[in-house]
């Protein structure tokens, strides 16, 4: 049970180690790693014992299917997007006490070992299966290596495990003539063989401590553990046949790795080895102390791989811990649509922070307040700029920025006195006091949204009590009352400024140093008198600014670029008709004329008239092309291409005497087709 009561010693936070196969976006921010960093500073802030472990998920599948595309190696592949993600993780203030990847030597040593001892222990059950095989390159393939015909549309070119084209999934077997992506050879059959970690023998465990014992963990992530574990548990391969990965240390397992679902979550260990190691400390007791509290921060397609999967691996084990808590997120959608890396439908993180430099709070703000805790939510740029000028700069910005200047106009920036304080300065006292205790609690329990939502409350009644008591009128006549009204704004300014810290940390960093203040800790904040008489606010700078239309419309139109440029894409022609011959074709007499009059058929809106030159004769042509052409005049004096022994057939009481030859365009736009050079009229064509 997620004991509330059960003060632990520490805490060993991990969050999602991205594919080092393309950039983190917006999506991976909301859902993962800002709410895990906001929790760790929060951790941090209140004295905690925190780990906070990050790094690359570099194995896998689609990272091979990368490199192969590019040309270049593996490796190369996540080296590239490993330090893309490091450093854009470090710049937006991501603060992990180790971001590694799981290429590293000692994630290799740390998996293989671990698997090991599995094997050691009888933990497995080894299973011979026949599988695709590649006699050209003499290998296995996975699912995504294998193209075939889809059984159901027809598409010759459907993958193993997906017929792109009409969405079906599919495993291999139902491809019609399977052949390998890599070498186009016919594919055999072949006996292989894999070790499985039968999950089936943990379902009692597992019911137990997550159905029995967390209830209290969020109904998304319990009511998926549930249902996965009322459909009952299969046992699950944890070897694959590749050759990118960890390789399984077992001489009989010669150019098998390890599935990157069974070594990517020992990275989280790894890592934690690693940063040990470097600074000299025990690296068990964040594993393998039951006072250490562990906690994932994952999006929700990785419910069952942190919930069931790694702790069945963690308990085979033996003296690990298991997570306490994994406050999983629905997704977040960009502008409506589901965010997709293969068609750049995204906010790039390293974009961003290049484009909006000194941002980073603000990107933190939108997507804490927008997060998908609950729900699927939604980013928007419009919401994005409304949020940094209606609710940053103009709820919390302008309160502290009207208050210091203030201070500054009557009382030279120190800070008066917090004398005489009537009824109403001590209900807004009591208030602002509320708020360490009410974030906090929001925070330990994961709700990231409400918990910044108060923050802004805190910073709505200071300007509440500000514009009820009007410093700036009643300075002239009351000066003392006005050196109460600002003390207490600049008590609330500084509850803010230790406050907001794990939401934005820059901006508060910014004002901790402006206003003077040495933030101990989260709990200093419950303290009335944060600033004492006398101390000195520095001089006033600005905390955010205005966000301005032209930089929204900069990035809805690039969003609407990639919208364009997506639709060019995903158009393919038509599948190319059976063969014919040149007899067939003989039998086609199509020649150039020239246009002599092209007018509208009264009464047919789609049908234009033709008055065609062939050479010979006049002749009239009827065509189904008006909607393409609102000025058929543009058409006189061009040639256009004809099949001069088609039938003659009557349309709308015009009788036509052939059929002109049009391109039909990706979007059914019809347009003439004419030849690169005039010709003479009566040419044949072929
Ligand atoms: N790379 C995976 C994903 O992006 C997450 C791996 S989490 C770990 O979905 F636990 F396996 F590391
Ligand atoms: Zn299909």
């Amino acid at each position: 049970m997620e004991n509330n009561d059960k003060h632990f010693k520490r805490y060993t936070v991990t969050t999602a180690l991205p594919y080092a196969n393309g950039p983190v976006h917006i999506g991976h921010l909301a859902g993962v790693y800002i709410p895990a960093d906001t929790y760790v500073r929060y951790l941090r802030m209140k004295g905690e014992e925190v780990l906070f472990v990050g790094g690359s998920d570099e194995h896998g599948v689609p990272i091979t299917i990368k490199a192969e595309k590019e040309g270049c190696t593996p490796q190369d592949i996540v080296d590239r997007y490993h330090n893309i993600i490091k450093k854009s993780f470090e710049e937006l203030g991501i603060s992990y006490d180790i971001y590694s990847r799981t290429s590293s030597k000692t994630h290799h040593e740390t998996a293989a070992a671990f698997f090991k001892k599995l094997y050691e222990d009888g933990k497995f059950i080894e299973r011979e299966t026949e599988q695709f095989f590649d006699p050209e390159r003499n290998k296995f393939l996975s699912d995504r290596y294998i193209i075939g015909t889809c059984p159901k549309c027809g598409n010759d070119h459907a993958y193993g495990d997906q017929c792109e084209k009409c969405g079906s999934s599919m495993s291999p077997d139902e491809l019609i003539n399977p052949h390998s992506a890599l070498s186009g050879a016919q594919l055999v059959k072949k006996a292989t063989k894999h070790w499985y970690l039968p999950l089936d023998q943990y379902e009692e465990w597992l019911r137990d401590w997550i159905i029995e014992g967390h209830k209290e963990w969020k109904p998304n992530v319990y009511g998926q553990v549930k249902s996965w574990l009322d459909n009952g548990l299969q046992p699950r391969a944890v070897t694959r046949d590749l050759d990118w990965g960890v390789p399984v240390p077992l001489k009989e397992a010669d150019g098998k790795v390890l599935y990157v679902w069974f070594d990517a979550p020992i990275g989280y260990i790894s890592n934690t080895i690693e940063h040990c190691t470097e600074k000299g400390t025990d690296w068990k007791k964040w594993w393998k102390d039951e006072d250490t509290k562990l906690v994932h921060f994952i999006g929700k397609d990785n419910i069952v791989f942190h919930c069931i999967i790694f702790p069945c691996m963690l308990k085979a084990y033996g003296d690990y811990i298991v997570p306490e808590n994994v406050p999983a997120n629905e997704f977040l959608n960009l502008e409506n649509d589901k965010i997709s890396t293969s068609r750049n439908w995204a906010v790039w993180l390293h974009e961003y922070l290049e484009e909006f430099p000194g941002k980073q709070d603000v990107l933190r703000y939108v997507l804490t307040a927008n997060a998908p805790e609950t729900k699927d939510n939604n980013f928007t740029w419009k919401d994005y700029q409304d949020r940094n000028n209606n609710e940053l700069l103009a709820i919390f910005g302008n309160f502290v920025n009207r208050t210091l200047v203030l201070t500054h106009k009557y009382f030279e920036g120190k800070v008066p006195a917090m004398a005489n304080l009537n009824e109403k300065d001590n209900a807004a006292i009591e208030e602002m006091n509320q708020y360490p205790e009410k974030i906090g609690h929001l925070l330990d329990t994961y709700k990231f949204r409400e918990a910044l939502s108060e923050l802004m409350n805190l910073a709505r009644l200071g300007n509440r009590y500000l514009t009820e008591n009007e410093p700036w009128k009643q300075f002239k006549t009351d000066p003392e009352r006005v050196k109460t009204v600002l003390a207490v704004s600049l008590q609330i300014v500084a509850k803010l400024a230790i406050l907001s810290e794990p939401f934005l940390p820059f901006s508060a960093k910014k004002l901790q140093a402006m206003i003077g203040l040495n933030v101990e800790g989260w709990n200093q904040a419950k303290e009335t008198v944060l600033l004492p008489e006398g101390s000195v606010i520095g001089e006033v700078e600005l905390l955010f600014t205005k966000v301005e239309d032209e930089t929204v419309a900069a990035q809805i139109k690039k969003l609407e670029d990639t919208k364009k440029q997506n639709e060019l894409n995903a158009w393919a022609p038509n599948p190319i008709k059976p063969n014919t011959n040149i007899d067939e074709f003989g039998k086609m007499d199509i020649r150039v004329g020239t246009v002599l009059e092209c007018t509208k058929v009264p009464k047919a809106d789609k049908l234009l008239q033709f008055l065609i030159d062939d050479g010979m004769n006049k002749r009239t042509i009827v065509s189904g092309i008006a909607k393409y052409y609102p000025n058929p005049e543009e058409l006189v004096g061009k040639q256009v291409c004809f099949i001069a022994n088609f039938e003659p057939r009557k349309l709308k009481g015009v009788t036509s005497e052939g059929m002109i030859l049009s391109a039909e365009d990706k979007d059914g736009r019809l347009v003439v087709v004419t030849p690169s050079q005039p010709v003479a009229p009566g040419s044949n064509v072929g």
